[in-house]
């Protein structure tokens, strides 16, 4: 299936509930067929000719990298657009900075601060622009850990998945991605944590419903999937001191891991070991760290491959 589109508007992935479940299925299909393609060495350079902007205002190793290398993988070209490289960052305003990137490239891909900074690109740009992670979304992480569960479980039926920690943008796109392909959520947060009232209502509105808790060890019993991050997101530095004394107890240890005897244990990466998760469970062999890791790659690849044809 190829993305609905008018002749004026180009798609966007600006969350994960900018696909439907059908279309989601299809990138996820496509996603696995080019993990099969690298496996094999075949060609395809479904995106020859094509450039990705890349737009950078935060850190990166994994978007970055697996973005730049899927678009040499299928044939095109990226370039790195950090900040304060490009007028951008001498105060250039968003919505030109849009404008021109569109009559150049045939996508963007932007890491922004204000999940708005996205919108505003969206707005004013006439090619597709695909969200690389917001202060509350993080829409390809969440391909990569769907099609990641859907390797290591063998589908989304009956799994039931624990988001641990921090109600972070990585959990509230997760929480969507659940929603869709109907794995069972439990969300456990410090109280004032949470995921935000509206990502809920939008994950019911997909047919979800995710069960909200403190409790880590009632969450995680019996659970197919842990997973966690940081409890000090990318611009939170300052909160350092109160966040540490808040997830205390949130941690995803040993200790808790008892209590979910066959639960694989997923993290986006970076990991703070020590903090959210330990350093034996995340070398362990219940850790399917690094094939989300590994997946970002193919899952990118399908979303670009989709929204470019
Ligand atoms: N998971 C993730 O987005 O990693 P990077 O911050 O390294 O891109
Ligand atoms: N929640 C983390 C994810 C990093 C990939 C952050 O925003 O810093």
């Amino acid at each position: 299936m190829t993305p609905e589109t008018t002749d004026t508007q180009p798609r966007h992935f600006l969350d994960v509930d900018d696909l439907s479940e059908t279309e989601l299925l299809a990138v996820l299909d496509r996603a696995d067929e080019y993990k099969r393609a690298v496996e094999a060495g075949e060609d395809h350079a479904d995106l020859s000719g094509q450039t990705l902007g890349m737009l950078f205002q935060k850190a990166s190793t994994r978007t970055r990298v697996s973005f730049e290398t899927g678009m040499t993988q299928l044939g095109g070209h990226a370039i790195f657009l950090g900040e304060d490289d490009i007028q951008l960052g001498r105060g250039e305003p968003l919505k030109d900075t849009s404008r021109a990137l569109s009559r150049y490239v045939d996508a963007v891909m932007a890491r922004v601060f204000k999940h708005e900074n996205v919108e505003v690109l969206a707005e004013y740009s006439s090619v597709p622009i695909v969200n690389g992670l917001t202060d509350d979304a993080h829409p390809c992480q969440t391909l990569a850990d769907l099609l990641t569960i859907r390797e290591h479980e063998g589908g989304f039926d009956d799994v039931s998945a624990v988001w641990i920690g921090d109600g972070n943008n990585v959990a509230q796109s997760f929480a969507l991605g659940c929603a869709l392909t109907d794995v069972d959520l439990t969300v456990a947060t410090p109280e004032g944590y949470g995921i935000d009232d509206d990502v809920i209502e939008r994950a019911r509105d997909l047919g979800g419903d995710p069960t909200i808790t403190a409790d880590p060890v009632e969450a995680v019993t019996d659970a197919d999937i842990i997973y966690t991050d940081v409890w000090i997101s990318m611009g939170q530095e300052d909160e350092r001191d109160v966040r540490m004394n808040d997830f205390d107890g949130f941690q995803v240890g040993s200790d808790l891991l008892e209590h979910a005897p066959d639960a694989s244990v997923m993290h986006c990466l970076p990991a703070h070991r020590g903090e959210e998760i330990t350093d034996d469970v995340i070398e362990s062999d219940r850790s399917i760290v690094f094939d989300q890791a590994e997946n970002r790659l193919h899952a990118q690849k399908a979303l670009l491959s989709w929204l470019l044809e």
